[in-house]
């Protein structure tokens, strides 16, 4: 990435600015960029929040967590103190009308009036609104002024229409950059580059030829000190209304008429448009969700869902979700796509499997594997393509064999994998909104995602238990075998 051109000089005001994400994400991805030569000194990183800090203090802990969050090869005292110098903290209650506004005030009145500036939203949601107002008030939205929200974007439809409203009153829709942090991974965009510029695939892609898509994104690990955040959300809200559902879109969206932003949005909307509605009363055909209870994860015994959150607690949230989402148009008709998520299962592993029609007809002595393209968003970002060949060993007859075409795409282009909100936080400056969500994609998103909350919370599907450190409940097997489809892990048994 070192050769991308430097972005103007801007300020960055985080508000959460002492949060986790902040911590763990934001400041590490901006100074990648910064070492990369990406950001100009002049630039500011002002985190707020409410804790009364010295910008000494806040320093502090920005080095810190680039010591814990940063490759040790990647950091050198001359470049981490140089970033230090660009960070800057305000003590300030962003939701409140009184708060110490005039502090970042004078603060930004100190940068040519011209200057980007970037309101980061990293708090709750609820105070999306109240955060827009005060800085309203304040006179402190110029022209060249961007809000980024962070997911989750609202409960529901109507809250998440609440949030955008509140929001919307403030910054015009173009100046709103709704983050979706999977849509910054690389194989992510990969998808449009694979699809969209080999034909042969393209000529594939549709239910001519594929039987059915498998979406996952499996985490190994549970709720991580979140647990008052997730409990409030669980797996359908936290990663399917968002993350997976965007990466449905960008597989089975029609190809766009051109790289600019609204081109793809429009195409990806209509995917979620196409999403065939699974009502309350058909949750238990078309949706699995499961909690996790204590297990084994490699060698680790590892506590339930019900012990992370704490003693005597007692919960219904799901920390995992499969469902079985179709979608109605010519191109995917009868092409079921399986979304799958969870916390605490055997793996880290997101990808996704497209897998093909089996032969019509074997002239073999033993039939081919379909054809299956293996998209592996991460870890170990690459593409590979199963297909038959000729067993190598002597028999009398001609066998087949699977085998793989694969590609490691670090080892190929031996390249550092930049972490998804490098990419996603610098396009905000540049002002590239491909990468985001727009406000109809949030509202259709939630369409679909609503009915399948509320039969849940009708008790229509069950909550199964499923031991840490598998790949699910039972449920979620039923979900495909049904089909007499298998899940990806076991297809390799
Ligand atoms: C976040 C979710 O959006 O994505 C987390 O809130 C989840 O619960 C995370 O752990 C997963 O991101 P990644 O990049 O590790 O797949």
């Amino acid at each position: 990435m070192a050769h991308l051109p430097p972005v103007d000089a801007f300020d960055y005001i985080v508000f959460g600015g002492t949060g986790d994400l902040t911590m763990r994400k934001l400041l590490p991805a901006l100074y990648y960029r910064y070492r990369d030569g990406q950001i100009p000194d002049e630039s500011r990183i002002i985190g707020t929040a409410r804790s009364p800090l010295s910008r000494a203090d806040y320093q502090q802990r920005a080095h810190a967590a680039l010591s814990t969050h940063v490759q040790p090869d990647a950091l050198d005292d001359a470049t981490v103190q140089r970033f230090l110098n660009m960070v800057y903290y305000v003590s300030l209650n962003g939701a409140e009308a009184d708060s110490n506004w005039p502090a970042i005030r004078e603060l930004l009145g100190t940068a040519p009036a011209t200057r980007i500036r970037v309101y980061y939203l990293a708090t709750s949601p609820a105070l999306y609104g109240q955060i827009c107002e005060n800085l309203s008030r304040q006179e402190l939205i110029t022209e060249q002024s961007r809000v980024v929200l962070e997911k989750p974007i609202g409960t529901d439809l109507a809250s998440a229409e609440a949030i955008n409203d509140s929001v919307g009153r403030h910054f015009p829709e173009n100046h709103i950059f709704r983050i979706d942090h999977y849509l910054g991974k690389e194989t992510v965009q990969n998808l449009i580059a694979l699809r969209f510029a080999n034909p042969v695939f393209e000529r594939l892609w549709s239910c001519d030829a594929i039987d059915y898509v498998q979406i996952t994104a499996a985490e190994t690990v549970g709720v991580e000190g979140r647990g008052a955040y997730y409990d409030r959300s669980g797996a359908l809200r936290d990663m399917i209304q968002n993350h997976l559902l965007q990466v449905l879109c960008l597989v089975a969206m029609d190809p766009p008429v051109s790289l600019e932003a609204d081109s793809v949005r429009n195409e990806k909307l209509k995917v979620l448009h196409a999403l065939k509605p699974i009502s309350a009363d058909d949750v238990a055909i078309y949706t699995s969700r499961g909690q996790y209870a204590r297990g084994t994860i490699g060698d680790r015994t590892v506590g339930s869902y019900l012990e992370d959150l704490g003693e005597g607690v007692t919960s219904e949230t799901e920390t995992f979700v499969a469902l079985k989402a179709e979608i109605l148009t010519w191109r995917w008709g009868n092409v079921p796509f399986y979304l799958r998520s969870g916390k605490r299962m055997a793996e880290k592993c997101s990808e996704i499997v497209i897998q093909f029609k089996s032969a019509p007809w074997s002239i073999f002595s033993n039939r081919p594997e379909p054809n299956r393209l293996i998209i592996r968003i991460q870890p170990d970002e690459g593409v590979m393509l199963c297909v038959s060949t000729k067993d190598p060993t002597p028999t009398d007859s001609l066998t087949l064999r699977a085998a793989d075409i694969n590609i490691e795409f670090e080892k190929a282009f031996n390249i550092r994998y930049p972490d998804a909100y490098e990419r996603l936080l610098l396009d905000v400056v540049r002002g590239d909104p491909i990468l985001f969500i727009r406000r109809d994609e949030v509202a259709a998103a939630w369409r679909w995602i609503d009915p399948i909350l509320q039969g849940w919370k009708e008790n229509k599907a069950p909550l199964e238990p499923y031991a840490a450190g598998t790949w699910g409940p039972e449920g979620a097997r039923n979900l495909l075998s049904q089909s007499g489809h298998l899940w990806h892990e076991d297809m390799k048994k």
